[in-house]
């Protein structure tokens, strides 16, 4: 009996990956190659199932005899492995950005005489199109809660954007680009407390508080399906901040981050223009200790933030706490700086590294934005978040149409600023309405 391979990612079936295994299934004995989450957070966006379930699925399809994972988006090394008499694939392959995975696997088999075996691709259906129904249907808080510790388990930096209302929720939800055939997109979501107080007319202090931002979160809720990281300022009491876990955590918010401040919190962007007091190691941790003592499941994750080279505080002192908020139970680290040049952070990532007992690793360039993310993932940051540039780019637009209006008293002037009413009508489309009889 021939042995088969098939490699795919399973994660939305539908009839055309049917027909694919039916067909292989016919030639031989058959091994699915399924793509572990990393192998596909490689190329595209994190699967919806986990890698165990699609297991269990296609499992259970008729003709699978076996399945076995596939690390890397590369067939080579499990062809190497099983050295399969015959690879089936959908014929459309043959052009795009899969051609040279294609021809790989064809030099390949031809080393032992194997051969590829293309079926007609399935038209009218394909995981791109089920994929944006999906997002329509929308998501729990629970598959939300948990996919960013999915997504940092299986990517090599997690890319996270600021939203402060539905609209930019919208934007980091679906804004996509394609580059040498891989799609890159914003993985989750950052409530920024300087954002969410900016567009509330408020200055960054903790004015706005959690009962507001909850509104804002609601909102992002709302239209979007990607985790959501909340900027939780100093935590508040303690008294007060196991109440902000819980809430959060049954919204299906992944994280809070807790920055190491006490007193009138100020934004860490002024440093020491303004007078900041860092908290004490031990109240710290023991504010940390409680929140995840509170905390009902084990996805929910508690950051800590450490405000030292901010506040001048020192290298040392900034090690010396990461330490004791890992020792107390942080599930990642954020560590923040307000220098121009990323050197003071990439001196803690190589510290850090050296670390016995690990977190990931967090950080926010907004002033030093020239360090390229890649770089940023080689000193072993896990966790890039772009914090505030959305409103940062919104604002200056908004004034100038403003002005440009006032001088010119009439719009016309500011038409290039400005979307048109038709783009701005389309934008926000109606949610089909299922089939019952309207009145
Ligand atoms: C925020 O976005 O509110 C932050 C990051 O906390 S920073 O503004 O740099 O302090
Ligand atoms: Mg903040």
């Amino acid at each position: 009996m021939k042995t088969v391979y098939i490699g795919m990612s399973a994660d939305l079936i539908h009839p055309g990956h049917l027909n694919v295994i039916r067909e292989a299934a016919k030639l031989g004995s058959l091994t699915v190659g399924l793509l572990t989450d990393e192998a596909i957070a490689s190329y595209k966006r994190l699967p919806y199932l986990e890698y165990e379930q699609r297991k269990i699925v296609l499992e259970n399809i008729k003709g699978v005899d076996r399945v076995v994972p596939q690390e890397t988006l590369d067939y080579r090394p499990n062809l190497y492995k099983l050295k399969p008499d015959i690879v089936v694939h959908g014929d459309d392959w043959q052009e795009g950005v899969q051609k040279q995975t294609r021809q790989q696997v064809i030099d390949t088999l031809q080393e032992w005489g194997g051969k590829l075996v293309e079926v007609p691709y399935t038209q009218g259906i394909s995981s791109t199109k089920l994929n944006r129904s999906l997002k329509e249907v929308g998501t729990t808080p629970e598959i939300r809660l948990k996919r960013l510790r999915r997504l940092m388990n299986s990517k090599s930096i997690v890319r996270i954007i600021e939203a402060h209302n539905g609209l930019t929720g919208r934007i980091v939800e679906s804004t996509s680009v394609t580059i040498n055939g891989q799609i890159r997109e914003f993985d989750g979501m950052w409530a920024s407390s300087l954002t969410d107080s900016t567009v509330k007319g408020k200055p960054d202090i903790e004015a706005v508080d959690i009962t507001a931002r909850l509104s804002n979160i609601n909102d992002l809720l709302e239209v979007t399906t990607k985790p959501i990281i909340f900027d939780g300022d100093t935590g508040g009491k303690t008294e007060h901040f196991v109440f902000t876990v819980r809430t959060l955590e049954r919204l299906g918010v992944s994280a809070i981050i807790i920055e190491d401040k006490t007193g009138l919190k100020r934004n860490s962007l002024f440093g020491t223009d303004v007078s900041q007091t860092q908290d004490s190691i031990p109240h710290f941790c023991s504010k940390i200790r409680a929140g995840k003592q509170t905390q009902v499941t084990n996805d929910f994750m508690i950051i800590a933030r450490i405000e030292s080279l901010i506040l001048k505080a020192g290298m040392e002192d900034a090690i010396q706490r990461a330490k004791a908020y890992i020792e107390a139970g942080v599930d990642a680290i954020m560590i923040h700086s307000k220098e121009d040049t990323p050197d003071e952070i990439l001196e803690f990532c190589s510290l850090f590294n050296q670390f016995e007992v690990k977190v990931p690793l967090v950080v926010v360039p907004t002033s030093y934005d020239a360090i390229y993310e890649d770089e940023l993932a080689a000193k072993g940051v896990k966790v890039v978040i772009y914090a505030n540039q959305l409103l940062r780019s919104a604002y200056p637009a908004m004034v100038d149409t403003a002005r440009k209006i006032l001088i010119n008293q009439r719009a016309f002037e500011a038409r290039d600023n400005m979307m048109s009413i038709k783009e701005i009508l389309t934008l926000i489309p109606d949610l089909d309405i299922p089939d019952v009889e309207l009145s």
